[in-house]
């Protein structure tokens, strides 16, 4: 199996079952267009996001890593009516790329783009979140799972992506900050006994990665 193979099913699953509607290509069209680095979920995960945050019944979500707010508009169509998503975004030209796309998505009064490194936004945040995405630089994986850990409630869900890297991630002797903050995230998880979690590895258009799926609550 391989990248051709994998995005190929990628269409099929899109063009059939997920769906995603024109607001989606225009943000990513934007994004591109603004010269954003083009590592946006999958509009399979992205749907795969937005079942997960409805499924738990979430009406407030934080996101961190916004880029142009293509995760962030899968996660808003989750939202009931009233229900609001805060994304934090360090770069202040992604965040303007974002705001656009969410406002072209009618989703400016739903979702609030918050610009700043994540870990300094997080203390003004007010919990608890239902639902947590966490999207950032993956070297503040352990500290974003302890501040999102402090916002939560028993019942809280987080999703961290691109926790398996092609695999990298069993290399204990990485040099790579990446890879490592990925596998610190692991070790705090393993120690933190408030939480119950598991990875799926994934393939599709974006590669070879994977999910961490943490609850809060044994
Ligand atoms: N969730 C997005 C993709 C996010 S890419 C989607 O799927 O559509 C990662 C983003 O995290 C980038 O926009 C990057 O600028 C941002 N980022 C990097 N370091 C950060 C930090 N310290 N705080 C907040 N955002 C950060
Ligand atoms: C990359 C992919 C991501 O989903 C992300 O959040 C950051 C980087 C990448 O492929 O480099
Ligand atoms: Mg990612």
């Amino acid at each position: 199996m391989s990248q051709k193979t994998w995005t190929a099913v990628d269409d099929y699953l899109d063009d059939l079952i997920v769906r995603p509607d024109p607001a989606f290509a225009a943000a990513l069209e934007a994004s591109r267009a603004g010269g954003l680095p083009e590592i946006a979920v999958t509009a399979a995960q992205g749907k795969l996001l937005e079942l997960q945050a409805r499924a738990m019944g979430a009406r407030r979500i934080l996101e961190i890593g916004t880029l142009g707010g293509y995760s962030a508009i899968w996660l808003a169509r989750a939202l009931p009516a009233g229900g609001r998503l805060i994304t934090l975004e360090y770069s202040a030209k992604h965040a303007e790329v974002a705001r656009a796309n969410l406002a072209r998505a009618g989703l400016s009064e739903v979702v609030e783009v918050r610009v700043g490194p994540g870990l300094e936004l997080m203390p003004a945040l007010t919990g608890p979140f239902d639902f947590f995405f966490i999207d950032a630089n993956k070297e503040g994986y352990p500290a974003y799972f302890r501040e999102c850990l402090k916002l939560s409630r028993p019942g809280s869900v987080m999703v961290f992506d691109n926790v398996i890297r092609d695999g990298k991630v069993i290399d204990s002797s990485t040099s790579d900050p990446l890879v490592q903050g990925v596998r610190q995230l692991y070790e705090v998880i393993a120690a933190e006994p408030r939480v119950s979690a598991t990875s799926i590895q994934t393939v599709g258009a974006k590669g070879y990665d994977g999910f961490c799926m943490v609850i809060v609550g044994r």
